[in-house]
Order: structure tokens, then C-alpha cells, then sequence
């Protein structure tokens, strides 16, 4: 059941990519890459009245890691900027409904990375991933 699972939700999303663009321009903009791998993501936001207006996610990488962006980017949209700063891998994972192991958690938390860098502005998004 959980290898069907991942292959629909994680497939689904990687062959039929939520959101997936680029917003120019945009209230938040930030790309990052898996250093292990080099697969890439860039995660941009429109803000309006302090919720996610719209967002788009744009790279290339394993399934994984395009999958769990598009499913960020259905996460994120209408939340609060605070609400989406709370989101954490753990929220993340229980969407993806994947069993991810360690080997691959980089790729499923690199748009999360990279979404939380740029809302902090800092261009880290290591934090606690
Ligand atoms: Fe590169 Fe998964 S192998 S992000």
C-alpha cells in the first residue's frame, strides 16, 4: 500500500507538476541546489495582504525532489507568510504520504529549503531540515 501510494502521489506531481513557473516579478524569489546532486529549485511567491497570493516553482532534479515542490507550492497557496514559515519537513512528509529515508530526505525537503531561505531573506536555508 505504501509503495502505491508513493508512486501515485510522488509520480503524479512529477509527471503533472503543480504551479510550476516563474514569477517576475515576485515578493519572494529564491533558488537553491542539492549539493550532492546539484538538482536545482527556485520557488517564487506574490504576496498580497500578507497571504501567498501565488506561487510557482521552477528546476530540475530527481522525482523526489520536483514532486515534493509541486506539493509545497499546493501547501503554501492562501496560507499567511507566518503560517508558512511554520510549515516543517514533518508537514511536508505527511503530504508527500512517502516513506522517505535518509538518503534521499535532501530531495524531498530542497523546495522547503529554499522556499524558507527566501522568506528569511538570508539566503540559508539549512536551518533545521
Ligand atoms: Fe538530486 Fe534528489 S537526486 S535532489
Amino acid at each position: 500500500m505504501a509503495d502505491q501510494l508513493y508512486r501515485e502521489i510522488i509520480l503524479d506531481h512529477y509527471r503533472n507538476p503543480r504551479n510550476k513557473g516563474i514569477l517576475d516579478p515576485a515578493d519572494f524569489s529564491h533558488e537553491d541546489t542539492n549539493p550532492l546532486c546539484g538538482d536545482e529549485v527556485r520557488i517564487d511567491l506574490r504576496v498580497a495582504d500578507g497571504r501567498v497570493e501565488t506561487v510557482r516553482f521552477s528546476g530540475r532534479g530527481c522525482a523526489i525532489s520536483m514532486a515534493a515542490a509541486s506539493v509545497l507550492t499546493e501547501m503554501v497557496e492562501g496560507k499567511t507568510v507566518d503560517e508558512v514559515k511554520a510549515i516543517g519537513r514533518d508537514d511536508l512528509l505527511e503530504e508527500l504520504e512517502a516513506p522517505i529515508g535518509p538518503a534521499r530526505m535532501k530531495c524531498a525537503t530542497l523546495g522547503l529549503k529554499v522556499l524558507k531561505a527566501g522568506l528569511s531573506g538570508a539566503g540559508q536555508g539549512d536551518e533545521d531540515l
